[in-house]
Parts: structure tokens; C-alpha cells; sequence
């Protein structure tokens, strides 16, 4: 490798989806050995052989880092990409993480959705939320942020209904909460920092052209 070359630098989303894609790097042949000690706290790993960096972030702060370019390249799933609107490629569906963004809430307000009336929706994806029932429904709707833990919305009487995540369901059914809509499917994906993908073009190419293969299987 070319001792002039920079250090190409990848943000993770800490949590699940780092695991799994570290997976992936590892059988492209990147390896990472600090990253598997669970206890670490450190946040920055390098490959000094590949010219790699990696970092972890919260998933909303991804697309962030990779705009600035502080992150040539960045992976996260697709509901923070649909959220945060940055100005970055979506080059790839990696093809884990999938999940669903759905509408859910108790069974009664299944009328309320199709009646078309004016309900209090919780959510930590305004954006996505907005879009889904102004463009797609045209529902006025009014729309709450929260953070975490959304469920609680139609429970406490915050919200008639959530538009959030669901994965396996069972946070909807141990809270009394079902599917309502579906909003769209989503997966983890690779973005791409719009002047690294002019500037290093061929190490990028090639690194997205390795994880398409490997995908294939
Ligand atoms: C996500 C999502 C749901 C849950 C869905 O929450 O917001 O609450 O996972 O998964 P399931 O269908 O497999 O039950 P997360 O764990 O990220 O925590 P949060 O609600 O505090 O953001």
C-alpha cells in the first residue's frame, strides 16, 4: 500500500449494527482486533496497514459525520438516512438490520387512521412521520417528538398512535400495541461522503464492490 495514501475513515452505529458490520469488513479482509474487547471504551480504531479508521457513533449522528466528511464513508440504517435528510450517497443495502417502520397503537385506533382524523402521533422520526401522513396519507395529524421508548405514547394517553420500529413485534404485544401500517421495510446501509466519493474513488469502488460480492455469497 502507498505510504502516501490517507486513512480512509468508516463511522458504525454503535450498538448492534457495528457488530454485524464489523462481520462484514472481517471477511473482506479488514480486521479490527481492539474493537472486539467488549469492555473498550475507546471509540476510535485503526488499521494502519489498510489505511482504515473506524468510529463509533449514535446512529443519528452518522450521516452527520459523513456529510462534513469527517466520515469518508458511514454505515446506518435506513430510517436515520430517510430522518435526517443529509446530503450523502446511499450507495448500498447491506441487507441486515431489516426492520419495518410502521404506525401502531391499540386496536381502536385503527378508525381513527381510517377516518382520516386529526391524531396525536409519538414518534422519535418527525420527519418521516410528517412525510408518511401529509405527502403520502394527506392526514393532518399532529406529531410529537420523543426519544425513546415510544410505546408509552398510547399507553399514558400522549399519543393515539406511534410510528416507530418494529423488529420482532414483541415490544408492541407485551404492551398491548399492534401493527396498524406499514410505513416502509428497512435495512442497514453504506453511505458515502459526496467529495470522497470524487476524491477516492477507486478505494471506495472497490471496497463497496467486495461487500456487494461477499453479500451474494
Ligand atoms: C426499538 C424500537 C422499538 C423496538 C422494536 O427501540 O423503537 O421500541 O426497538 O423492536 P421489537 O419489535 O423487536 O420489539 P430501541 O430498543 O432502539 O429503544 P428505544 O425505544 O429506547 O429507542
Amino acid at each position: 500500500m502507498n505510504d502516501k495514501e490517507r486513512y480512509l475513515t468508516v463511522a458504525l452505529t454503535k450498538g448492534r449494527l457495528a457488530n454485524r458490520t464489523m462481520e462484514l469488513f472481517e471477511r473482506i479482509g479488514v480486521t479490527m482486533d481492539e474493537m472486539r474487547d467488549k469492555d473498550t471504551r475507546k471509540l476510535i480504531f485503526v488499521n494502519e496497514e489498510q489505511k482504515l479508521r473506524f468510529f463509533l457513533a449514535k446512529g443519528p449522528d452518522v450521516p452527520t459525520y459523513v456529510e462534513y466528511g469527517a466520515a469518508d464513508i458511514g454505515v446506518v440504517g435506513s430510517d436515520i438516512i430517510m430522518e435526517e435528510k443529509r446530503h450523502v450517497y446511499d450507495v448500498l443495502d447491506l441487507g441486515f438490520g431489516r426492520c419495518r417502520m410502521c404506525v401502531a397503537g391499540p386496536e381502536r385506533a385503527a378508525d381513527l387512521l381510517q377516518h382520516r382524523e386529526m391524531i396525536r402521533v409519538a414518534t422519535k422520526y418527525p420527519n418521516i412521520a410528517r412525510d408518511y401522513f401529509y405527502n403520502g396519507k394527506q392526514q393532518t395529524v399532529d406529531i410529537i417528538k420523543l426519544n425513546g421508548s415510544v410505546e408509552l405514547g398510547p399507553i399514558v394517553g400522549l399519543s393515539d398512535v406511534i410510528v416507530d420500529i418494529v423488529e420482532t413485534g414483541s415490544t408492541l404485544r407485551e404492551n398491548g400495541l399492534k401493527v396498524l401500517e406499514e410505513v416502509c421495510p428497512l435495512s442497514a446501509h453504506m453511505i458515502v461522503n459526496q467529495v470522497s466519493m470524487q476524491m477516492e474513488t477507486e478505494r471506495i469502488r472497490s471496497m463497496i464492490q467486495k461487500i456487494r460480492m461477499e453479500l451474494a455469497g
